[in-house]
């Protein structure tokens, strides 16, 4: 949606001459209660009747109108929710592989970005009579400096008869919070017949009150490694100094999500940079390498920052040939041949099979240290097969990887030896405030052994050992990058767009799902 989208919107959100009030309570909820999971992910939540919906985006603006983040969910069916709350029987349409669980880390993630002013979901509701009633396609709007979510029914066209028996008859519907206030309005479709409208904003307002009850527990971990405002410092520089990247953009993914998502990455990575040269009382710029670089951006990003540095590849990128100055290089890399003695960062941002190798490669060498933000599961030698269990397999592949790097996981509950795996850090976390789901990153910069300890050193040495005892082999991919476009191109305007970049779309069969492959 463009900004001059967005302001049409607002300016009907904001007109609110012939809203009436339905419901108004006392609550004691917080602020951050008010824009909830609760009626954006699951919207049974606030219309019980809908059988199905589809999360189709969700789209964060600053005050201007800009896009800070954007996330288009790829549409992929599950039968049923994962069963966080057991009153939610209804189907919903989620991004595969992800639980509902990871949707909520990113509704934190983005909310609690500081610059975030508007919040725009799109999705699609499904009713139960399917047969008699249409499907409703339908906006929700957060405004932040008024406390407001709009809900804004759109494939009506201002007919009451077009709207789903589960939807209120209103041409919008808000909910308003003010601290310690709560209040339901309509602008109704028709003012002289309200129906069971205000039975209906009675029982919402009553809801609100109920789900702050418990308090909002903030899931996300954000800011343990480095304060606050020094990554906001820096991502609003590099926002600002690099957003135009987004405009050249060659490539198929999605400019805008993976040109604030690096921008957001690298942020991140200066900043803990930054500090460490601090505590170091060093002036000398941190070197890093990039594993599995993919188009690059990451590592022009860092080099134009002044970092030394480089990023390996099996793939070459097109957009390579615009990122000047940054050394990337294609290369089919051997995790098992490789160590890296003379650089400071070993970088694995979406590293697909590199990535359990990241914490091992480090370890080998006494003064380097990691960065790995796990996504695809692998093993060190192929697929890992994550069984999931009550943790998730997002989460119970996260422990692998840090079981890999750390002595011990705070969240781990495998049953598996972990003396087998440790490669001598104490690996830190931190929850990225970037639009993927994969969000979370593990950061290995302290050991949990004294390095200058010959014995101590022949220790890890031996558990590398016996880590390594079930490796059976490295299988390198075909150079080939088979990369599933995130913007939503439609029938003959995907071909086209492939065909400029010079790639044949790789076939899909029929029940197989889009990758997360950024190229
Ligand atoms: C999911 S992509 C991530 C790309 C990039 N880091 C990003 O976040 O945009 C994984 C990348 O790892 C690369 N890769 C996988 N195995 C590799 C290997 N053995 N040597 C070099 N690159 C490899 C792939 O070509 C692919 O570009």
């Amino acid at each position: 949606m463009s900004t001059r989208e967005l302001t049409s919107i607002l300016e009907t959100c904001q007109d609110v001459s012939k809203s009436i009030l339905l419901a108004e309570l006392e609550v004691d909820t917080e602020r951050e209660l008010f824009w909830q999971r609760k009626w954006t992910l699951t919207p049974t939540h606030m219309f019980p009747s809908v059988r199905k919906f589809n999360i189709k985006s969700k789209i964060c603006y600053d005050e201007d109108g800009n896009v800070l983040f954007q996330t288009d969910f790829p549409m992929v069916r599950v039968d049923a929710l994962p069963t966080q709350d057991t009153n939610n029987k209804a189907h919903g349409i989620v991004p595969g592989d992800h639980l509902m669980e990871d949707l909520w880390e990113i509704e934190d993630t983005a909310w609690e970005h500081e610059h975030t002013s508007y919040v725009v979901y799109e999705r699609s509701l499904t009713p139960r009579r399917a047969d008699l009633d249409n499907v409703l396609e339908e906006k929700v709007i957060f405004d932040r400096k008024s406390g407001t979510t709009t809900f804004l029914p759109i494939s009506h066209g201002g007919m009451s008869e077009k709207l789903p028996s589960c939807y209120p008859r209103v041409d919008r519907l808000y909910i308003q919070y003010a601290p310690g206030r709560v209040k339901v309005k309509a602008v109704p479709l028709d003012p002289d017949n309200l129906g069971n409208m205000k039975r209906y904003g009675d029982i919402l307002v009553e809801k609100v009150k109920k789900w702050g009850r418990g308090g909002y527990v903030r899931k996300a971990k954000h800011d343990i490694m480095i304060p606050r405002s020094l990554y906001v410092d820096n991502y609003v520089r590099m926002k600002k100094s690099y957003g135009h990247i987004a405009e050249d953009w060659e490539e198929v993914t999605d400019p805008i999500k993976y040109v604030y998502e690096d921008i957001s990455i690298c942020a991140f990575l200066i900043s803990i940079w930054q500090m460490e040269r601090t505590m170091d009382a060093s002036l000398r710029k941190q070197t890093f390498v990039d594993l599995g670089c993919g188009n690059g951006l990451l590592v022009h990003l860092l080099t134009l920052e002044g970092y030394h540095g480089y990023g390996i590849d099996l793939v070459s990128r097109k957009i390579w040939d615009k990122f000047k100055g940054a050394d990337l290089r294609t290369e089919q890399f051997r995790p098992d041949l490789a160590s890296f003695p003379q650089v400071d960062w070993i970088l694995g941002n979406h590293s697909d099979e590199l990535t359990p190798w990241i914490p091992y490669i480090a370890s080998l060498s006494p003064n380097t240290k990691y960065f790995v933000l796990p996504c695809c599961f692998y093993d060190f030698s192929g697929k890992y097969a994550v069984s999931g269990g009550t943790l998730g397999k997002y989460q119970t592949y996260l422990n692998y990887v840090e079981q890999i790097g750390s002595e011990v996981s705070s969240i781990q509950k495998e049953s598996e030896s972990l003396t087998q795996r440790q490669c001598g850090f104490r690996v830190e976390h931190e929850t990225l405030q970037i639009p993927s789901t994969k969000n979370q990153a593990q950061i290995g910069r302290l050991r949990n052994y004294d390095v200058n300890d010959p014995a101590q050193v022949q220790e890890v040495e031996a558990r590398r050992a016996k880590l390594m005892s079930r490796f059976t082999g490295f299988v390198i991919r075909p150079p080939q990058p088979t990369c599933t476009p995130q913007k939503r191109y439609r029938g003959a305007e995907l071909e086209a767009h492939l065909k400029s970049l010079g790639i044949t779309k790789p076939p899909r069969t029929k029940n197989q799902q889009p990758r997360e492959i950024k190229t």
